[in-house]
């Protein structure tokens, strides 16, 4: 699990936890961001071991994609066999209230680069894979009916992921909408490409944390995702410790 900016809770309140600092980790590199803790936590919920990242590596803090999507790589090794990627997004759709969560259904990837570009490891997964569901049906559909036995109500949509860190302008906002994109991050697409070409199933949440850029007559601020965060983040883990026991 990738807990993103704001939404690292759920880790907090597995059972047994072993929380390991992301500089006692070899080869992994380091959480600059505010709002992110920087710690791999190991635990269990319902009787399901999970691991738990309290804060993902971005392109835009300047790693290299090989390394933003090194721990998806350790998890895969490591023999997990589905992978939730949560992270906080600008809304495009503009029927997405913000506080919502969002199920992605599937991406876009502006992010100008993929994490798969370089010689290919055959052990991984093939050099060509497909990405024609990114984001696993079945689990869509777990996803959908905890929550509506929690009363959590859901939107559906595309993420679009840009390289960040500025945020989008008005005129990006406006093309990103036309191309049928529902949300915007500079996350997870990374992780995503990474966890399908090793054949995990993988399910993506997100949380609208402000409407996007220009929807609204105000400046972003970052602050604004982590307030969101501490609001919402509560509805986020309930909704992930009713799915954890149903994934596995
Ligand atoms: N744009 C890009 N990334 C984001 C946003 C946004 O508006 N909000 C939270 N993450």
């Amino acid at each position: 699990m990738v807990l993103g900016s704001g939404l690292g809770e759920f880790a907090d309140q597995l059972k047994n936890r072993v929380e390991i600092p992301y500089s006692a980790i070899p080869h992994f590199p380091r959480s600059t961001i505010e709002g992110h803790v920087g710690q791999l936590v190991i635990g269990s919920s319902s009787g399901v071991s999970v691991a738990a990242m309290q804060g993902r590596f971005h392109y835009y803090e300047g790693y290299a994609m090989e390394q933003v999507t090194f721990p998806i790589r350790v998890f895969g090794l490591l023999g997990i066999k589905s992978l939730v990627l949560t992270n906080a997004t600008g809304g495009i759709n503009l029927k997405f209230k913000p506080g919502a969560l969002m199920l992605m259904t599937d991406h876009i990837n502006f992010m100008g680069v993929n994490p798969l570009r370089g010689a290919n490891n055959e052990d991984f997964g093939p050099r060509f894979p497909d990405m024609s569901e990114v984001y696993s049906k079945r689990l869509l559909s777990l996803a959908r009916r905890e929550a509506k036995r929690l009363r959590i109500s859901l939107e559906e949509g595309v993420y679009v992921a840009v390289g960040g860190p500025s945020f989008e302008t008005p005129a990006e906002i406006r093309a990103f909408r036309s191309l049928g994109g529902d949300a915007v991050g500079m996350s997870t697409v990374p992780e995503a490409l990474v966890a399908r070409h090793m054949g995990l199933e993988v399910l993506g949440i997100s949380m609208i944390s402000n409407a996007a850029a220009g929807v609204l007559n105000q400046p972003l601020d970052h602050r604004e995702v982590l307030a969101m965060g501490r609001r919402v983040g509560g509805t986020l883990t309930r909704l992930l410790q009713s799915l954890v026991p149903k994934l596995a």
